[in-house]
């Protein structure tokens, strides 16, 4: 195996460990980045490791693209901030316009900017609140929208986020999501009729008046949640409720936008337009960025100062979010994530036949969760199983984690190379043998506790 020198490393943390909010981190291992190029990142230590983490999906482009680079330096040179609360910049305006451009739906469009995904949530709590004069948002169980108040009353993933701060944002009600695999109700896909659906239905006729309630939040692919994907009978119906009620269908793409599934948003798989999309993380490289793309009157219908942060729309975020869609395009990278997702699905759906471990490999382009289970009759998630592995790959020089308590995460930078891939499932695999043979001491549970 090979033996990390991870000294410094080992001190930052240390030192971290002592000024840093408890609150603030969820830790797999103790990797201080130094730099990072395309799929690679190097600790202090001088440690290289095959990213498939992108930071949390925010780095769809890789690290340091030279062209985000470029981007950046240039506008930093020229000036680095005035607020658009006052004043007016080019590349808002011009990133405004290729967000509708590139955003589902034949309809005029607008846009609002922030900083981060969390506060696009919030956002748009407001602005559906607005719009339709009603008070209620539906979201689901296990979703995650971020740490904003709003972000959170959207969530329901995390007891810790939400003990205790209460009360949180009121009217939010949360329904189960389609999870096929662990389906709350027994069903599997062939005898599926629905029945997570049915429970809207029920809220509806019982408690919870239709006509007050302003949207459906929802991610395409409950990412946190482990991946999952919604049936695409759901989805249609679903959207047909929101339709017939008045209701707005928001398509949540922090985590699965910027062609991370192939195309420029994950709901783009499903046969609907969705009447707003909340953008976040990807959106400018690494950059703080987000917005909320909607159709004109639903965005018009909010008044200064409803919706504005001194510091949103940044100009360096917006060169860099430009440069961003460039290289989606120019590098073609929508293709790639296409083939290589099937490939390394394909991969992964041979190891499961090797390995027990392995319950369900899922995913749409380079967002696959390999969801690890002690039983695969029961489905029990195999939480240490995960986090063991994840630190023996990262001992190995692979950035992996998991979410959801049992489900490895791949969402790698969309520039990796097959190479690079292949590389890192062999790590993988490799990984999951030492697991299985005992290799990996209790001892690592104390650091990789994940999310
Ligand atoms: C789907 C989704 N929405 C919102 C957020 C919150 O984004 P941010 O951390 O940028 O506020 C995240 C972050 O993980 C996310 O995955």
């Amino acid at each position: 195996m090979m033996q990390l020198s991870t000294e410094r490393c080992n001190e930052v943390v240390k030192k971290d460990g002592e000024v840093i909010s408890q609150a603030s981190r969820m830790p797999y291992y103790p990797l201080v980045v130094k730099r990072g190029y395309g799929a690679v990142i190097e600790d202090i230590d001088g440690n290289r490791y095959i990213d498939l983490l992108s930071s949390a999906a925010a780095l769809n482009t890789g690290h340091a693209h030279p062209e985000v680079v470029k981007a950046v330096t240039e506008q930093v040179k020229d000036f680095v901030h005035y607020t658009t609360a006052y004043m007016y910049h080019q590349p808002l305006v011009e990133l405004a316009g290729k967000l509708a451009e590139i955003t589902p739906g034949d309809f005029k469009k607008r846009v609002t900017f922030g900083l981060s995904g969390s506060d696009a949530n919030d956002g748009m709590i407001k602005l559906a609140r607005v719009y339709t004069g009603r008070s209620k948002i539906i979201s689901f169980v296990q979703a995650y929208h971020g740490s904003t108040y709003g972000a959170i009353s959207l969530s329901a993933l995390s007891l810790n986020m939400r003990r205790k701060i209460g009360p949180l944002v009121p009217e939010i009600h949360h329904i189960p999501y389609p999870d096929c695999y662990r389906c709350a109700f027994g069903q599997e896909e062939d005898t599926c009729h629905l029945e997570c659906l049915k429970q809207l239905e029920i809220a509806f006729r019982h408690y919870l008046p239709a006509e007050e309630v302003a949207a459906v939040i929802m991610e395409p692919i409950a990412g946190d949640a482990g991946l999952i994907i919604p049936p695409r009978k759901y989805v249609d119906r679903l959207y047909g409720i929101c339709k017939e009620k008045g209701i707005l269908f928001v398509s949540e793409e922090v985590q699965q936008g910027f062609g991370r599934t192939g195309k420029w948003f994950g709901i783009e798989h499903f046969d609907v337009v969705p009447d707003a999309v909340i953008m976040g993380k990807s959106i400018a490289s690494g950059m703080p960025l987000s917005a909320i793309v909607a159709r004109e009157e639903i965005m018009q219908a909010w008044e200064a100062p409803a919706h504005l942060f001194t510091m949103g729309g940044h100009p360096v975020s917006c060169r860099a979010a430009l440069a961003t869609i460039d290289i989606i395009r120019n590098e073609n990278l929508m293709q790639h994530v296409f083939e290589l997702g099937e490939y390394v699905k394909a991969r992964f759906n041979r190891m499961k036949e090797k390995y027990d471990l392995i319950g369900d490999v899922r995913g749409v382009g380079l967002s696959i969760g390999v969801d690890l289970v002690k039983d695969r009759v029961t489905r029990e998630k195999a939480g240490e199983a995960a986090a063991k592995i994840c630190y023996r790959c990262w001992e190995k020089g692979i950035i992996l984690t998991f979410f959801a308590g049992s489900v490895l995460r791949i969402q790698p930078p969309l520039v990796i190379t097959k190479e690079q891939m292949d590389k890192a499932i062999d790590i993988i695999q490799e990984a999951i043998g030492e697991y299985l043979a005992g290799d990996i001491p209790d001892a690592v549970l104390e650091v990789a506790k994940g999310w």
